[in-house]
Parts: C-alpha cells; structure tokens; sequence
C-alpha cells in the first residue's frame, strides 16, 4: 500500500493503478462502517484508493472541525489490512490552493435537513468531493448510506456535471443495539452511549409501523417524535419523513420514504436514516 501527500505524488502513484479503480473518500478515524466501503471497492474494483482528509470547508464555525478526532497510524494500519492499494493523505493546501475561489455546489436537494441545521456543509462536501474525483479519476466512487443527504447530493452533482463515475452506496454498519457507526460517536460519555441507541429504535418503530400499515407520513413523524421523547437525554433538530430522492418533505399517504433525523445528545449531534417502502422495506 502506497501512502502519498502531495498531489503530484498522487498523481504519479494513480498511473501505476489498474481500472477500474474504486475510491472511499473518508475524514480518517476510521471504523468498520469505513472499512465495508474498502471491502465492497475491492470486491468490485481492480485497486482501490482511499482518501483521509478532514475537510475545513465542510465545517461550521461552531462545529468540531478542530477536535474531530484523529489517528492517522491506526487508519493506515487498517486499510493496509483491507487490502487498499493507495492512500492520500493530503494538507489543506494540496486540496486549496491558497487564493482559491471555485465552489460546487447543488441547489435544490441541500437545502433541508443537514443542509438547513448545517449552512455551507454540503458545499464543502460537493467542493472537496468534486476534488478528489478530478485527482483520483475513479470508475467507481464509494460512500455510506448512513450519510443519506450526502449521498443524494453527491449523486446529483456527479449526474448533473456528466461525471464519468458510478455513485455506489453502501449499507449503514451498526453496533449490536443499533447505533450506526460514526466517528463522532467517540465523544459520547458511557450514559450518552446508552441512550443513543435511541436513534435506531426510533427508525425500527416507525419502519415497523410502516409495515403493519401505518401510511401516513404525519403518523410516521409521530412514531419517531414520541419514541424520542422517551430517552431524556435527546434532543431532536428534525425528525423527516422524505421522498428518497428530492429529499422534500412528504405528505398524506406515502409508498416509500426516506425517514431521517438528527439528534443532539449532550454535545454530539447523530444523525440516523432508513428507507421503508420500495426496496428499503
Ligand atoms: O462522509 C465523509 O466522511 C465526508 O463528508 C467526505 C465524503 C469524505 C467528504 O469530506
């Protein structure tokens, strides 16, 4: 496994690999959730490259970009295990140039959910997303279910600029009680953990009721809502009841939806999601 910085090394290094070659796109402190992607990319790929970089851009002012946690030598170690044959680990300025002005961004499906609680989140996502794809040029780019929103908006943007690369979304990977996978569960104190389990619950009570036949979006929202409010320590942003692909909010009667929340617990925000209906169900 080759570990390069700079991009000019990565660029060199990418020569040597053969197509189709899979990217996994992560911010490092990697989990078993990270490590699923590598193992997907290298069952359907003929090398495999990974980035570690936790993206400025994609950080509020308010938020944890200087404490997100780190450990680059037990990422290495794991992906030398998976399998991975390149691995970039860049600076901020390989991957901003100082003095640059060029954005991507999407319109319509950033706009609720983490893109309403996050201002300027999925820019940075698209912007660095769209970066790595020039500076790999993968066949296939991987990325997590658990990141819903990410997902629909990195399909959007990767369809809409006519990029040449398939979108693959991969399985939420979770704890026994449920908790999906996430290195921002590291922050939680024992009690915090505890009651985060609440997250899936709260998913696997609606997605239930959805199949004994409760249709209703409103009544879905409900079961999420009130399942919630019986773990003290939460505290929802939103509870949403989504079409999977426009991500707007869905009324009346529903045959397939996203449901989605985020959820503060002490002073780390989870976000959780599951597909009922269609193939989700
Ligand atoms: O999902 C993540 O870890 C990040 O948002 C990504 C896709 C690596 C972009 O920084």
């Amino acid at each position: 496994m080759r570990v390069v910085h700079h991009l000019a090394e990565l660029r060199a290094e990418r020569t040597r690999l053969k197509d189709p070659l899979g990217l996994v796109p992560t911010m490092g402190f990697l989990h078993d959730g990270h490590a699923s992607l590598v193992r997907r990319a290298r069952l359907e790929c003929a090398s495999v490259a990974v980035s570690i970089f936790v993206n400025p851009t994609q950080f509020g002012p308010q938020e944890d970009l200087a404490t997100y946690p780190r450990d680059l030598a037990r990422d290495l170690a794991l992906l030398e295990a998976e399998g991975a044959d390149l691995v970039w680990v860049p600076e901020v300025d390989d991957v901003y140039p100082p003095g640059d002005q060029t954005w991507v961004s999407v319109e319509q499906v950033t706009r609720r959910l983490e893109g309403e609680r996050r201002p300027g989140h999925f820019r940075g996502v698209t912007t660095v997303v769209a970066k790595l794809l020039h500076a790999f040029e993968p066949q296939r780019a991987y990325f997590g279910q658990k990141d819903a929103q990410q997902a629909v908006v990195i399909r959007r943007m990767v369809r809409d600029l006519l990029w040449p690369v398939e979108v693959v979304v991969c399985p939420t990977v979770r704890e026994p009680d449920g908790l999906a996978l996430s290195s921002r569960n590291s922050y939680l104190s024992a009690g915090e953990r505890m009651a985060a389990g609440v997250l899936y619950r709260s998913l696997r009570a609606a997605a239930e009721a959805f199949a004994s036949g409760t249709y209703q979006a409103e009544g879905l929202r409900q079961i999420l809502r009130a399942t919630l409010a019986g773990e003290p320590l939460t505290r929802p942003h939103y509870v949403s009841v989504a079409d999977p692909e426009t991500l707007q909010e869905l009324q009346g009667e529903v045959s397939r939806a996203l449901l989605s929340m985020a959820v503060s617990i002490g002073k780390t925000t989870l976000i959780d999601n599951m597909l009922v209906g269609g193939e989700g169900s």
